[in-house]
């Protein structure tokens, strides 16, 4: 077996993709997740994709004690940290729940980890550590002035890990990654996006419409200064995400860094509108999709467009996917889903 390395939030969207490529890099992941925003039948599905039984333990990264036990049991020479709220709105009508959620447990994780005997850190950050920023693309070096409660929290996270590694006879490396706009599922189409409660995101809403759970989909103002004045975002293949974090932990645990902590964006570099993502829905689909027009949603910005190529540089990444691969990927996942029951109105059907 490979060096084990814990993956906080293994069991969600972004963390059970991660998991798949960690074993298929050799890792072997130890996934702290507390079922908070996810369901236990990933697990189930990671053992059938990844064809080997995997160690889970229903932990919330606030419990220290809990996460001291876990660290003893198993030693981790890496820690991926994914566990978090992530709805912007949400946070800012309950700020202080994703600041304890967040910060206060990643504060609890990080210290856990470190005085266990560090290793490398890989953080899921986001470019909303970026706020609202009128130039294009975005690179590491712009300010960092997030401009909502769930911005600041990871922003918070990322000084908070700079600030650990680099204290005095620190043993922990740090690495952060900021993503654009996540989408599309495993090819396989046994894990994918899963939201609990009404997404904010584009792709699960499209779903949501195309599957019947939603009537319409709204589209928030097309009087942006972008190509067809809808919002303009640079998506992000989730397998090429997951990916990244694998080849990032590689250089970590290899010393491969020139500072002990290093911010990088994962992004494409190519940016889609609103419309042309739900035209690529309608191809894959066959069918057109119910669209209605609101207004612009307050806290949204009419671009986001990484600049990806510190990320080649630092750790030889570059997204292989592009938006059909991620249409594609999603709808086949939905069918999955739905035929499971996963998505009905009586959650107790089993999944695979
Ligand atoms: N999906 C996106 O659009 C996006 C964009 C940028 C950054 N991120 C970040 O990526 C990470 C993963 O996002 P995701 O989309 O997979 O979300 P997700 O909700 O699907 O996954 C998060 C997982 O963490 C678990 N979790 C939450 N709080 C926990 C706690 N206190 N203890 C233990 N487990 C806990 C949840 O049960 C869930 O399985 C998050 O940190 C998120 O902020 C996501």
């Amino acid at each position: 077996m490979g060096k084990k390395i814990l993956v906080t939030g293994g069991l969600g969207y972004i963390g059970s993709h991660v998991v798949v490529e960690l074993c298929a890099a050799g890792y072997e992941p130890v996934i702290v997740d507390n079922l908070s925003n996810a369901r236990a039948s990933v697990l189930e599905r990671l053992e059938r994709l990844t064809q080997q039984s995997l160690t889970h333990y229903d932990v919330d990264i606030r419990n220290r004690a809990a996460l001291e036990t876990v660290l003893e049991r198993t030693p981790c020479a890496g820690l991926i940290h994914l566990a978090a709220f992530k709805a912007v709105g949400e946070s800012v009508e309950a700020p202080l729940k994703y600041y304890d959620n967040n910060v206060a447990g990643s504060v609890t994780l990080f210290d856990v980890f470190e005085r266990a005997g560090g290793g490398g850190i890989v953080f899921s950050s986001s470019a909303m550590v970026y706020g609202d920023v009128k130039v294009f693309p975005l690179h590491e070096g712009m300010p960092v002035q997030p401009n909502n409660p769930y911005g600041s929290t990871k922003a918070m996270m990322e000084q908070i890990l700079a600030d650990l590694v680099n204290a005095p006879g620190a043993k922990t490396l740090g690495l952060s990654l900021r993503y654009f706009n996540p989408a599309g599922a495993h090819d396989s189409a046994l894990i994918g996006e899963d939201p609990k409660d009404r997404p904010n995101n584009l792709f699960p809403i499209v779903v949501q419409v195309a599957v019947g759970q939603r009537e319409t989909l709204t589209i928030f103002g097309d009087d942006y200064d972008t190509p067809d004045g809808t919002g303009v975002r640079d998506y992000i293949h989730v397998v090429d995400l997951a990916q990244a974090h694998v080849m990032a932990l590689r250089e970590l645990l290899n010393g491969g860094f020139e500072q002990r902590f290093t911010a990088l964006n994962l992004g494409t570099g190519t940016a889609y509108s609103v419309r042309e993502v739900v035209s690529a829905f309608e191809r894959e689909m066959g069918q057109p999709l119910p669209q209605t027009l609101g207004a612009r949603r307050s806290g949204d910005v009419a671009t986001l467009l990484a600049d990806p190529r510190a990320a080649a540089q630092a750790i030889g990444w570059t997204a292989q996917r592009d938006l059909p691969d991620m249409v594609r990927d999603t709808w086949r996942w939905a069918g999955a889903a739905r035929q499971w029951g996963l998505w009905d109105d009586d959650d107790s059907a089993a999944a695979p």
